[in-house]
């Protein structure tokens, strides 16, 4: 069944983040919604927020209660859950942190939106492609879902929730298997800002040597979408997609990551040669994630618009503008 979210009332969680504020600027501009952010400020910005969002400092590890009336007070139709711990390192050192954020605390927003008084028409989870495990190409929702980390495995969690969620006690909610994104406002320690970073302390040095050494980990093939498409196919996704059921998300395109820093010196006009850095390593890395968007296509209409090259370009825009530095 197809749902409208245009003029409605919705509540993004970790708006104030990457793609969450994307996902905010796309509600508001394009949708004319009312948007009431919820965030916690861990990684996301308040001056990301679009200045007509209604911004709430929250933290969904929180009292499930004060979030319910939260959602009651501002009459919330839509809900989209954005907020995460999503750099997959932190889960090596710090699994019950990550678990308690990306399943635990998610597992509370589906539940206080069941628990308001009237519910809500529906509710977008972000899942994760590192819910699966190495494939040699695209990968469709039906692939075996072996995770990696903690990380993978508190995506896969929650996205099992939005399914048995549904069945259980209908629960409106879709999960989302997010593929990797790229453009502006990306919070830092990611691998796109990483090269960025390393080629702009080359060019703020001034050297000459050429060409410049990018030292990364493994060269791994990730898909990369923009996140302005992917907040914009996201609310098409909510619209058209069943509840209880998982649904990827990616551009069905990407690249290794050693032409990644190829691409991005190409486009900082900085010769560049990668070499292994040992240290930044990760033992059980995914090799390739590529999205099979089979099931997406044939739900919705919109399709990625920004190409991966353009992508780069306006995220290393972005990067110049805040004065050579990643504090977002
Ligand atoms: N960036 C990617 O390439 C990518 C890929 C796959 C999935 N995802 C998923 O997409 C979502 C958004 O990722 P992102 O890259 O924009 O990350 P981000 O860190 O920029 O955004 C997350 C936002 O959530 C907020 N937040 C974190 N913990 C919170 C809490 N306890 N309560 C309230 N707010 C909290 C942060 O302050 C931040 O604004 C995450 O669920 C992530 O796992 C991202």
């Amino acid at each position: 069944m197809e749902r409208s979210i245009r003029d409605t009332n919705v509540c993004v969680i970790g708006g104030a983040g990457f793609i969450g504020s994307h996902l905010v600027n796309y509600l508001v501009n394009e949708r004319n919604c009312r948007v009431l952010v919820l965030d916690n400020l861990i990684t996301g910005q308040k001056r990301f927020v679009h200045p007509k969002a209604e911004f709430v400092w929250f933290d969904i590890t929180g009292s499930e209660e004060q979030l319910r009336k939260l959602l009651e007070f501002h009459e919330i139709e839509y809900i989209f859950n954005y907020a995460a711990e999503p750099y997959i390192p932190v889960s090596f050192e710090r699994p019950l942190h990550v678990f308690n954020i990306n399943a635990f605390a998610a597992l509370k927003v589906m539940n206080a939106a069941h628990e308001k008084k009237g519910g809500v028409k529906g509710i977008l989870q972000v899942s994760s492609a590192e819910i699966y495990g190495n494939t040699d190409g695209k990968i469709s929702e039906e692939a075996k879902v072996e995770p990696h980390s903690t990380y993978g495995a508190s995506k896969a969690a929650i996205d099992s929730i939005v399914q048995v969620g549904w069945k259980e006690r209908k629960t409106p909610a879709i999960a989302m298997r997010q593929f990797n994104c790229v453009g502006e406002r990306e919070t830092h320690p990611y691998i796109i800002p990483e090269i960025i970073e390393q080629i702009g302390r080359y060019e703020e040095q001034g050297s000459q040597e050429k060409p410049f050494v990018v030292k990364l980990g493994n060269n791994s093939f990730r898909d990369f979408q923009y996140a302005g498409d992917a907040a914009r196919m996201a609310v098409e996704l909510l619209e058209k997609g069943n509840f209880g059921e998982v649904y990827n998300m990616g551009s069905e395109e990407g690249v290794q990551m050693y032409d990644l820093a190829q691409m991005i010196g190409k486009l900082m006009g900085v010769a560049v040669e990668v070499k292994e850095d040992p240290e930044r390593v990760r033992p059980w890395e995914i090799w390739h994630l590529q999205s099979d968007n089979t099931k997406l296509y044939k739900t919705i209409s919109g399709r990625p618009e920004v190409p991966l090259e353009e992508a780069l370009a306006r995220t290393i825009h972005s990067y110049k503008e805040n004065g050579n530095k990643w504090d977002f």
